[in-house]
């Protein structure tokens, strides 16, 4: 049933069982995995992409979660010019009030709290959100739903802004969300969140932007039903190229700003390219199963040729691919990783060992998957000493690929 309307989702691809991509164990302690069912389908009413099951939020976000947005010099500064963005055009009036929801390590707030200007991170995974509030960054340990949204609004006043980041297509109770939003916006306030998009995924085959964590793939058709339906307009959208292809959608209290007409547009153009069609989904789930295919063949070549083949990124994305396709330790035998919180740790499901980045370079390793792929002219820019001394760079989306 879908989770924003209610109606029937009909399924288009199922991964089988899959762990807690965020979720890397320690190697002598495999044996308790959490694992879940992961399937995704499209509403056949408001045409809203979304898992089939859904995961406990406890399990996923909590003190240990590993991810850290500041990990990344691009994310840095996409983050730094959101947050001047929103300080040149919404955060002009007399002490004026933002809110972020999931926070993280504090990576936009932290250009915020330079400008001196009142700020909120809502972020329940306790390890990041300590992190930020070393830096000074006011931040409260809490899941953001209506009930929390109602005690900031009694004791902080309205804000100006709500922003998410990669957040609210992690959120299936998005009706709570929306009360919440509802509760806390100032009259004439914006909602502002940016996600994976949908139109990028099926273009590009990023299958891997499935996992337990993305519960919605947004598409801009899919975001103006939901908002409508929760008592709002969606009055702008923007795309975004970080993270392989994003939206940024812009959400007002109807009436309360003009709606641009890019949000028509891109509409159309969604239909234009059959995002509602069956079709469509069928032949993305053909298209992952290609890639799988083609992948695993790759790697089992370069294995009887007696190459070493390790990965770049312990990405959560990485969790869908080496669990679905079938790659272990056997294919794939060191995961590289610049998080500290998942060094000596094993990939979920997989159980491939991660290691600190350095040790790309330390031991020289034929070929490298780079599971990060959404940071590849970063990483790629930061290891230029693998290529140079004739390692090659494997890539699978939108097809297999080595560089
Ligand atoms: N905004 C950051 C972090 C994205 S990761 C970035 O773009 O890099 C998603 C974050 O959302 C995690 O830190 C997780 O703890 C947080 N989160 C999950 N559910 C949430 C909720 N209901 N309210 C607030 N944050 C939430
Ligand atoms: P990311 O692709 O941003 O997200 P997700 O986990 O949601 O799929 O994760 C990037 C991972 O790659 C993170 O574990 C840090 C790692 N990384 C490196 O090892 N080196 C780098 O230069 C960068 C940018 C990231």
């Amino acid at each position: 049933m879908c989770r924003i309307c209610g109606s029937t989702v009909g399924e288009f691809f199922d991964f089988g069982r899959q762990p807690l991509s965020d979720t890397f164990p320690e190697p002598d302690r495999v044996d308790d995995e959490f694992f879940f069912r992961l399937a995704v389908g499209i509403c056949e009413s408001c045409a809203m992409v979304q898992l089939l099951e859904e995961v406990p939020r406890d399990r996923m976000f909590h003190d240990g979660y590993p991810y850290h947005s500041s990990g990344s010099a691009r994310m840095r500064e996409h983050f730094a010019g959101t947050a001047r963005r929103f300080l040149r055009e919404e955060l002009t009036a007399d002490d004026p009030f933002i809110v972020e929801i999931g926070s993280n390590d504090g990576v936009m707030l932290r250009t915020i709290r330079d400008a001196g200007v009142r700020h909120l991170g809502v972020e329940p995974s306790g390890g990041v959100a300590d992190l930020s509030r070393a830096e000074g960054i006011r931040v409260v340990t809490t899941f953001f739903e209506e009930e929390s949204a109602r005690r900031i609004r009694a004791e902080d006043g309205p804000a100006d802004v709500i922003f998410a980041a990669n957040t609210i297509c992690h959120i299936p109770y998005l009706d709570s969300i929306f009360r919440g939003v509802d509760a806390l916006l100032a009259p004439g306030g914006v909602f502002v969140f940016e996600d994976p998009y949908l139109g990028d995924i099926l273009e590009l085959n990023t299958f891997d932007q499935i996992y337990d964590e993305h519960f919605y793939l947004f598409s801009v058709n899919s975001v103006r039903a939901a908002a409508r339906r929760f008592g709002f307009d969606l009055v702008d959208v923007q795309r975004l190229s970080v993270h392989g292809g994003e939206v940024r959608y812009t959400i007002a209290r109807p009436g309360t700003r003009p709606v641009t007409a890019a949000v028509e547009a891109m509409i159309a153009e969604e239909r234009e390219r059959g995002m509602l069609d069956h079709t469509t989904f069928e032949q993305f789930g053909a298209n992952v199963k290609r890639i799988c295919g083609d992948l695993v063949e790759l790697l089992r070549r370069l294995r009887a040729e007696g190459k070493r083949v390790v990965g770049y990124g312990a990405t959560a994305k990485s969790a869908t691919v080496t669990n679905y396709c079938g790659i272990g330790p056997d294919l794939v035998e060191v995961v590289y990783d610049t998080t500290p919180a998942k060094h000596g740790r094993v990939m979920p499901g997989s159980h491939i060992p991660v290691r600190p980045a350095s040790g790309l370079t330390e031991t020289r390793p034929d070929y490298a998957i780079l599971f990060a792929w959404n940071h590849e002219e970063e990483i790629k820019q930061k290891e230029k000493a693998f290529h140079d001394a004739g390692g090659r760079w494997i890539t699978y989306v939108p097809d297999v690929r080595i560089s």
